[in-house]
């Protein structure tokens, strides 16, 4: 990871456990180590009591409705995308709520790039994408007549930088790239990288759900034209997210989805869409889910994004050195700038037995491909461990997750 800006002595990082109901809870017997934060989060008390307090009081829908409880509603929902606009230093109006970054990347392809893409066009992705940054571009690539092209890794799992620029020529007119690979945990330079792509042209989507929830992102130094992301990683409900755009390409980008909400004006002979955001939103939204994601920015922003970065700093630095006592093991994803995500396998042992085992343990890792199948094909293997950290995690659980993979390993032989 990154140089910590912060040395995080001054946070009581019990207490902010402690705010967290679900790590207190036993599984098989064990008290739950909870190492899989890169496929979702777990909540904090105020992210429970914001959604909980939404429906009790103010359920109503949003925008439509004059009465006090849609005021309200209405109210919450757009001060939940100001406080989410705040947090990444971007315009409320450029930032189209919806279900997640699958959506949000769908929102592109269909809508920006889907009318602009023809043959002879190519789409540039990186090795390293998950698949909610590749699957749309095939299809778009197939209506389309683009082809796909792919930027490829070094064995430590950094974007080969040489090979991606030199894979940036004149027929590529979009490039996809995560900020924060859900597997490797390589931090990509998504700064240096969109300059170069926007010196050649280049739009820019960038894939920030793994990033949002290790780190502070200022959206507008990075100089992308798309970024997307996930809440529900980032301490906020499933189901929520956004995409960010630049506004040019929001205002002239047609709707996705049709539907109420996203018009000003419907006649059977024609219908006037709504401006952007509200265009892309088409039906009713996930009102408690993105009040609750409001909730969830408030609590990293007290907590400090630079904090939670050194916090998990730490922690992967514990976790490496811990997993150098298991005979056999191999890490996949050896970035100098990584966050704290750290795909394994260990010699004879199977990621998914390992990962049942483990489980019973009280041990919670994901295994699998990880939905990133192109990744899986690089490194020759079908499958990997994964154990990711969030800063609510801690010493202790480390070493027991370590007892346990020591355990688990005597019994595979
Ligand atoms: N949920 C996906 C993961 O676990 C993205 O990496």
């Amino acid at each position: 990871m990154n140089a910590p800006l912060v040395v995080a002595t001054s946070i009581d990082w019990a207490a902010v456990r402690a705010d967290f109901p679900l790590l207190t809870r036993l599984v098989h017997g064990k008290p739950l180590v909870y190492l899989d934060s890169a496929n979702t989060g777990q909540k904090p008390a105020s992210v429970i009591e914001t959604v909980d307090d939404f429906y009790r009081r103010h359920n109503a829908n949003v925008s439509r409705a004059v009465h006090a409880l849609g005021s309200e509603a209405t109210e919450s929902y757009e001060a939940a995308r100001g406080k989410l606009a705040r947090h990444l230093n971007v315009r409320s109006d450029d930032l189209v709520l919806c279900s997640g970054t699958t959506f949000a990347i769908n929102l592109v392809a269909y809508s920006w790039a889907l009318p602009r893409l023809q043959p002879g066009d190519a789409i540039l992705l990186t090795r390293m994408e998950h698949h909610a940054n590749i699957v749309p571009w095939q299809l778009i690539a197939e209506r389309t007549g683009a082809k796909i092209k792919v930027a490829e890794i070094t064995p430590d799992g950094t974007l080969d930088l040489d090979a991606l620029y030199a894979a940036m020529t004149s027929d590529v007119k979009v490039f996809g790239v995560a900020h924060v690979s859900n597997v490797l945990g390589t931090i990509n330079p998504v700064r240096e990288i969109c300059r170069e792509a926007r010196r050649r042209g280049i739009v820019t989507v960038v894939d920030g759900s793994q990033a949002l929830p290790h780190m502070a992102v200022d959206i507008p130094s990075i100089g992308c034209d798309f970024y997307a992301f996930t809440g529900h990683k980032m301490c906020g409900p499933t189901g929520t997210g956004a995409l960010w755009a630049r506004k040019e390409h929001l205002a002239v980008m047609p709707p996705f989805l049709g539907g109420g909400e996203m018009i000003k004006e419907v006649r059977f002979d024609g219908t006037v869409f709504n401006d952007p955001p509200h265009r892309f939103e088409a039906g009713t939204p996930n009102i408690a889910g993105h009040i609750g994601l409001g909730a969830a920015v408030d609590y990293l922003d007290a907590l400090g994004m630079a904090n939670v970065a050194a916090r998990e700093a730490e922690l992967l630095a514990h976790l490496l050195e811990e997993m150098r006592q298991i005979d056999g093991l191999r890490i996949i994803g050896t970035a100098k700038d990584k966050a704290a995500v750290v795909s394994f396998l260990v010699e004879g042992a199977h990621a998914h037995d390992l990962a049942t085992l483990l489980d019973l343990e009280g041990v919670a890792v994901r295994s699998g491909h990880h939905c990133a199948h192109p990744l899986m094909q690089f490194f020759g293997v079908a499958a990997t461990c994964r154990a990711s950290l969030a800063f609510y995690n801690t010493h202790a659980e480390i070493e027991a997750f370590v007892a346990a993979l020591l355990k688990v390993r005597r019994l595979l032989g």
